[in-house]
């Protein structure tokens, strides 16, 4: 494909009464096969982060306010520099050509078009450059960012840092949450695999690590897998090599926030990788008040996990995020009905999320404080008493 020639989509039409996002749901497991379902569905162990996270936004209340002005109201906030027309980015999943032929490509067009952000996966199966050429042209677009997976060929991560900065994406998001994945029981039962033609395609080149044979009494983890795993030296590093700022993903101890600042991270991004790393790790909107009272100001925070609901945005930015990413559902939407399908998804979040706005006198997000989930909790100053 050519910089000037627009790639094709294909047609897309929702299924009959798909009203939120838990309707997504269940047409996308109807439309997905076993294989694509468990990879994308599955959390890691017992699946109870998985569900934790679900819950934790369900189990916070909302206080409405009531008779406050509303009118002139709007869900715009400011990110890294940039004013977006609403707090909605689209998480980094992989693979997602397994969900819909357009994969990637589909999301990118949908997310530009709903004014939302994007963060483009390492192990994406469309290429980062196809991508950036498809949304840059659209104003109303939300922010271009790439997620990146430090590779045991450092030289290799460089010159994919490069190509994305060429590319024109507007920020680095290191995910810090996998030094190793996850313990998949779906994935292993299901026998996951990724089908032929639908591959990791940035990562096209990279030579798999020298095999490191552990001696007796070694671990393959350990003594393989981990001696390539990033440190916080590896920041340094990474600031060393780009221009762009670097934000920080999978941080929920308050601790590791402040290491993050003082490494110079960006900006972070509260997550537990939905559920698909640490089991048991806590529920984001656990760790998300305790990173931001460490954070103090000093960087944006983000956080995703459990995000269904124009309610659950709300509440975290209530809570102090500057803005949310979306995961599995959107890739619900790119099953059923591709690039119509994801904007559907992200239609229904920013439509909630004005109706949640009105309900609970939030004429714009700054009116969101913890005093909207705790009835005790101190009011900001300008709000009336
Ligand atoms: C992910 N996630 C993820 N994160 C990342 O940094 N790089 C990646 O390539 C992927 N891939 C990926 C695949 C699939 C199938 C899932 C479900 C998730 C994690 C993702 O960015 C995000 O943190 C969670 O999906 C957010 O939780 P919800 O919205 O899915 O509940
Ligand atoms: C996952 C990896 C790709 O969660 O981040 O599947």
């Amino acid at each position: 494909m050519t910089k000037n020639t627009a790639p094709t989509l294909q047609r897309g039409t929702l299924p009959p009464a798909t009203a939120n996002l838990a309707d997504h749901e269940l047409h996308a497991r109807q439309r997905l096969d076993d294989n694509a379902w468990a990879y994308f569905s599955g959390g890691a162990g017992d699946e109870i982060t998985l569900r934790a996270n679900r819950c934790a936004w369900d189990t916070l209340p909302l206080w409405p306010r009531v008779l406050r002005p509303l009118a002139g109201g709007h869900t715009r906030v400011t990110l890294l520099g940039r004013t977006l027309a609403h707090p909605v980015l689209v998480a980094p999943i992989a693979f997602q050509r397994l969900a819909h032929t357009d994969g990637e490509l589909a999301m990118a067009y949908a997310a530009a078009a709903q004014g939302a952000g994007v963060v483009l996966s390492t192990q994406a199966s469309v290429a980062l450059e196809t991508i950036a050429h498809a949304v840059q042209p659209d104003p109303g677009r939300g922010p271009l960012w790439f997620q990146l997976y430090l590779q045991h060929d450092r030289g290799f991560t460089q010159a994919l840092v490069q190509r994305a900065e060429a590319a024109g994406y507007e920020a680095l998001v290191l995910t810090v949450d996998a030094p190793a994945s996850g313990v998949r029981d779906r994935e292993r039962r299901a026998g996951f695999r990724l089908p032929p033609g639908i591959a990791a395609v940035n990562l096209a080149g990279l030579q798999a690590p020298a095999p490191v044979e552990p001696h007796p009494g070694q671990s393959a983890l350990f003594d393989g897998l981990l001696h390539h795993a990033p440190t916080w030296d590896d920041i340094a590093w990474l600031r060393s090599i780009t221009r762009l700022p670097v934000l920080l993903k999978g941080v929920l101890h308050p601790a590791d926030a402040r290491l993050a600042i003082s490494v110079g991270a960006a900006g972070l991004i509260v997550s537990n990788h939905g559920g698909r790393t640490l089991d048991t790790a806590p529920a984001t909107a656990q760790a998300l008040p305790r990173v931001v009272r460490a954070v103090a100001g000093a960087v944006p925070v983000l956080v995703d996990g459990g995000i269904r609901r124009g309610t659950d945005i709300l509440k975290a930015i209530a809570l102090g995020a500057s803005a949310v990413l979306v995961g599995r559902p959107v890739v619900w939407g790119l099953a059923n009905a591709g690039a119509v399908g994801v904007a559907h998804v992200l239609r229904l979040l920013r439509d909630e999320l004005e109706v949640a706005m009105a309900l609970t006198g939030c004429a714009t997000l700054a009116d969101a404080s913890p005093a909207l989930l705790d009835a005790d909790a101190p009011l900001n100053d300008d709000a009336p008493r």
